[in-house]
């Protein structure tokens, strides 16, 4: 999980965007900690964690920035989005809701961060099948349509976690 002594070639800001509760603060958790938290809160404001890897050989400081899902608790939206080069629109695939809401959160994005953002779309909770509300192929068909990368995750199971990072750190370098 990183060598702080290694020299850092590159800092990328990704930020982590989409509803409240649909687990945004806890895939941070599980890419930069490897931890699941188990009295999970409502996040206020904005939080970020780092976590330094390599990729083609380069060391990459990937630096994760991750606001309230709820109007009322969220960052100055400009500055959240300022100097980002990647983006987690994350919905919860048992919440049919949260990913009604995916095209908002899109136009946000759109209008306040720079135009070549690298965009994931990420499906969680995948290891509550059995509340499945959103299908994988209509998620699968708004991204191809929209032009984004997508993947279903647990952060509970840590399944997809580490893919979904290394898929837009990679993208973007
Ligand atoms: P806000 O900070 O309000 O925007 O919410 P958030 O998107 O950061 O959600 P958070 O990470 O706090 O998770 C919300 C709830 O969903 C918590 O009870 C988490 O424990 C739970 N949760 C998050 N990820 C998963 C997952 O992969 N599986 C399951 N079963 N529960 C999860
Ligand atoms: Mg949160």
């Amino acid at each position: 999980y990183g060598d702080a002594s290694q020299k850092i070639d590159y800092v990328f800001k990704v930020v982590l965007i989409g509803d409240s509760a649909v687990g945004k603060s806890q895939i941070l958790a599980r890419f930069a900690r490897n931890e699941f938290i188990l009295d999970s809160k409502a996040t206020i404001g904005v939080e970020f964690q780092t976590r330094t890897l390599v990729i083609q050989h380069k060391s990459v400081k990937a630096q994760i920035w991750d606001t309230a899902g709820q109007e009322r608790y969220r960052a100055v939206t400009s500055a959240y989005y300022r100097g980002a080069v990647g983006a987690m629109l994350v919905y919860d695939i048992t919440k049919r809701q949260s990913f009604d809401h995916i095209p908002r959160w899109l136009e946000e994005l759109r209008n306040h961060a720079d135009k070549n953002i690298v965009i994931i779309l990420i499906g969680n909770k995948t290891d509550l099948e059995d509340q499945r509300a959103v299908p994988t192929e209509d998620a699968n068909e708004f991204a191809q349509k929209e032009g984004l990368f997508f993947l279903e995750t647990s952060a509970l199971e840590a399944t997809n976690v580490e893919t979904a990072f290394s898929t837009v750190l990679t993208e973007i370098f």
